[in-house]
């Protein structure tokens, strides 16, 4: 065992964290490997941010370990784990209304293997819009600009909290192509939370479901993406009242 973990690329072992006094997060391990991506799914409340929050490092750790490519980073700011290969795409996009797209990029950039240059070849919408301010962004743009900034601190590990919430199913459809397309052609893991299994699951390898703070499931995605029964239970998406109705049951 003394190699246990080195070849993951994260790995979280027994880790309880929260706010404050409150724990959310109760004894979670989990593993990624090279090549791997996780969808993270689970109700409204369950802790799916959270997780990523303390992957990142913004939460209050009670227990557990957190190692990012080998590495222990249990006790590093959320800075110093930027630095050592995570990027951090929030929930809630923050861009700045008075920065410009090409602004948001060239603040972060570090001198690794991405640039403004590349970030506009994966998103050339984003080139477009190179000269245009945060405020003027349409939802899926702000997304695009989102990622890319992630991109600039040459992460190993994106972390994607919903990236899909709000847009319009075509702008879903052309955003999932190139996170696929990314974590493809650039080698890039991936973590997506995502409330919508369909869209996760294509974007992801395994699949985790959290309820209450725990880890209940785990799968492979393509195996789950057919599997409406194990969905209906830990999602409940499916729930058609009106379709709920006994055969037999005679409206007046
Ligand atoms: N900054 C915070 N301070 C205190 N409690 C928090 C904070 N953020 C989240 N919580 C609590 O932690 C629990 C899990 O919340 P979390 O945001 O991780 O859930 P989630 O699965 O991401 O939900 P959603 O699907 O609504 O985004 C909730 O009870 C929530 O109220
Ligand atoms: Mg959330």
């Amino acid at each position: 065992m003394s190699s246990a973990g080195t070849a993951d690329l994260l790995r979280l072992e027994g880790v309880t964290a929260g706010y404050g006094d409150g724990i959310v997060l109760d004894d979670v391990s989990l593993s990624i490997a090279p090549g791997e991506s996780l969808a993270v799914l689970g109700r409204n409340g369950v802790g799916k941010t959270t997780l990523l929050e303390t992957i990142v490092g913004n939460t209050r750790l009670r227990r557990g370990s957190v190692h990012l490519g080998g590495r222990d980073v249990t006790r590093l700011s959320p800075h110093a784990r930027v630095r050592a290969g995570l990027g951090w795409v929030p929930q809630e996009r923050e861009v700045f209304p008075s920065l410009t797209v090409e602004e948001h990029l060239t603040v972060v950039g570090g001198g690794g293997p991405w640039t403004v240059a590349r970030v506009y070849e994966v998103f050339p919408r984003l080139a477009e819009r190179r000269r245009n301010y945060g405020n003027q962004l349409s939802g899926g743009e702000q997304q695009m600009l989102a990622i890319g900034r992630a991109l600039m601190t040459n992460p190993r590990l994106l972390l994607l909290d919903e990236p899909m919430e709000g847009l319009a199913p075509i702008v879903v459809e052309d955003l999932s192509r190139r996170v696929v397309a990314l974590s493809r052609e650039e080698n890039l893991t991936c973590i997506v939370v995502e409330q919508h299994p369909i869209v996760a699951l294509t974007l992801s390898t395994n699949a985790l479901f959290l309820e209450r703070g725990q880890v209940v499931h785990t799968a492979r995605s393509e195996d789950l993406a057919g599997d409406h029964e194990t969905l209906d239970r830990l999602l409940g998406v499916g729930d058609e009242p009106e379709g709920a109705e006994p055969a037999g049951a005679q409206g007046a």
